[in-house]
């Protein structure tokens, strides 16, 4: 079934094969003896400990062929599970604070893109997410430094170390975002209170949550989500590799339905979590044994919460 994906970090898509590869290429070490060592520390207990090897192993991107080869093998295996758009985040802070120029990143993932979509005729876009472990001003700077490329960054959004950092630390960043005439989009609700899923819609004015998955924790806030039809943008096994959710049988994705919100579903980081869209998935069918409709509507839904406009939309599907 054709699918979109909204919700893929593609420095999250870097796989231990890669990463030593692009280590040798650019003559690092990493600080595991080899592929089987790196992948041996994919054991996490929480999203920070997950962060603090992601950061570290975005360290072997360099040059702007490592950004477009890493681009590359993700739109490989996306469009190999029948995704046929993807709206993909990008950390530029992770790579500009190791002083790689944000043209550097940026020119990488372009370059990755237009390859992909003249060999598989798959679709994407950038949207820039800023690291809300750091402070509003360093965000600030950094959106100074991608505004010169304004009209090749689709949207923005917010990602990192979600507790003790609530959206509305980010309002004014976000207002510069939205006078831009970007579309925003934010994680909340991953290991935070649903009071952010509630400050990223208000106070930053996000049109899709990522993640949202704790908004059953406020019965209040999962009515509003589904009555305003703002899209949960659910990465399940993510959220059990982080152990959001102790096993996938107790993951909130069926509560998200029933009250009628509008799920879709996403891998977030890959190469980490244990599979791709596909492997997501089949975690969830193994799990809950959802009906044809159940999953007719998730895809669907992946179209509808896209940024795709409906002009272009008829062309799509
Ligand atoms: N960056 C990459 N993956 C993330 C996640 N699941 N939550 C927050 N920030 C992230
Ligand atoms: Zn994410």
């Amino acid at each position: 079934m054709p699918k979109a994906e909204l919700h893929v970090h593609i420095e999250g898509t870097l796989e231990p094969g890669l990463a030593f590869a692009l280590a040798r290429r650019n003559g690092i070490s990493l600080p595991y003896a080899d592929e089987a060592a790196l992948k041996a520390a994919y054991a996490f207990d929480s999203l920070q400990s997950f962060l603090d090897l992601y950061y570290a192993c975005a360290d072997v991107l360099r040059t702007r062929e490592d950004f477009r080869d890493l681009m590359l093998a993700y739109l490989e295996r996306a469009a190999a599970d029948g995704v046929i758009h993807a709206e993909i985040f990008f950390d530029p802070q992770t790579h500009t604070a190791r002083g790689i120029p944000f043209r550097t990143v940026l020119e990488g993932l372009e370059d990755g893109l237009a390859e992909g979509a003249r060999r598989w005729g798959i679709g994407g876009r950038l949207i820039l997410c800023f690291l809300r472990h750091l402070s509003e001003d360093e965000c600030l700077a950094a959106l100074d430094e991608a505004e010169p490329f304004i009209g090749r960054i689709h949207g923005f959004g917010l990602d990192s170390s979600e507790r003790g950092h609530p959206p509305s630390k980010f309002a004014r960043l976000f207002a510069r975002c939205r006078a831009l005439g970007k579309p925003v989009v934010a994680h909340a609700g991953e290991e935070g209170p649903p009071a952010y899923i509630t400050e990223a819609l208000d106070i930053l004015g996000a049109r899709r949550i990522d993640h949202g998955v704790r908004a059953v924790d406020d019965p209040a806030v999962l009515a509003r989500l589904a009555r305003e039809g703002v899209a949960l943008t659910v990465c399940p096994l993510s959220n059990t590799r982080l152990c959001v959710f102790a096993e996938m049988s107790e993951h909130s994705l069926p509560q998200l339905l029933a009250a009628g919100a509008r799920v879709t579903l996403n891998s977030d980081d890959p190469a980490y979590f244990g599979g791709y869209l596909n492997d997501n998935i089949r975690a969830v069918q193994a799990a809950f044994a959802f009906d044809a409709a159940t999953w007719y509507r998730l895809a669907r839904n992946s179209f509808e919460a896209s940024f795709v406009t409906d002009a272009e939309k008829a062309g799509l599907i």
